[in-house]
């Protein structure tokens, strides 16, 4: 189930905007891969997820503004009283029309434990126009500054049919707080988000 977040537009997260908007933002291109199934894209990695670092299953920060990224999404989950307790990856992506069968990423979770997704768009995509999350048979077309979250269930995009579609991915776990006993050595579950 998708839940869309509220989002501030604080001044962390406009200013972030603007800079990976800029020309000067750098941006890596993955080519298609899987005989065409899984469509080239752009990317700019904040945070590698674990099973990417051979020498040890730990997220491995990847880019001198991973921190300014990371309060960027710590800000907006606080507005939506989630507690942010890890980011297991952090990513930028930047989709485009393709030749491809359905112009629709494969069906995938992004890792195999439990986790949350949380994607932000920097491009708005209207029904017909491509660029939707598909989570569990229910298609969100994103407007620019939406966010959401989900849990980490199976889920594709679908390649925009012009421009192109920017979100920031992030895996978290989030939803735990220390209870009342913490003190006795007890730690109290507080409850777990959407
Ligand atoms: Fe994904």
């Amino acid at each position: 189930m998708i839940t869309k977040l509220k989002n501030p537009l604080t001044p962390t997260y406009l200013d972030f905007k603007n800079y990976i908007s800029r020309d000067t933002f750098s941006w890596n291109h993955s080519e298609a891969s899987w005989e065409g199934a899984n469509p080239g894209f752009f990317s700019h990695p904040f945070i590698i997820r674990p099973f990417s670092v051979d020498v040890a299953k730990i997220p491995k920060m990847v880019c001198k503004h991973t921190m300014y990224a990371h309060q960027v999404i710590e800000e907006i989950l606080d507005f939506n009283n989630i507690t942010l307790n890890c980011i297991y990856r952090m990513n930028l992506n930047k989709t485009y029309p393709q030749d491809f069968l359905d112009q629709q990423t494969p069906v995938h979770v992004d890792h195999e434990f439990p986790h949350s997704n949380l994607l932000m768009y920097f491009t708005s995509h209207k029904e017909g126009e491509g660029g939707q999350i598909i989570v569990d048979g229910e298609h969100y077309f994103p407007e620019e500054d939406d966010v959401i979250t989900f849990p980490g269930t199976p889920h594709s995009t679908i390649l925009p049919k012009k421009g192109f579609r920017v979100s920031m991915v992030t895996t978290y776990l989030g939803g735990y707080t220390r209870g009342p006993h913490v003190d006795k050595g007890e730690i109290i579950r507080d409850g777990v988000d959407a």
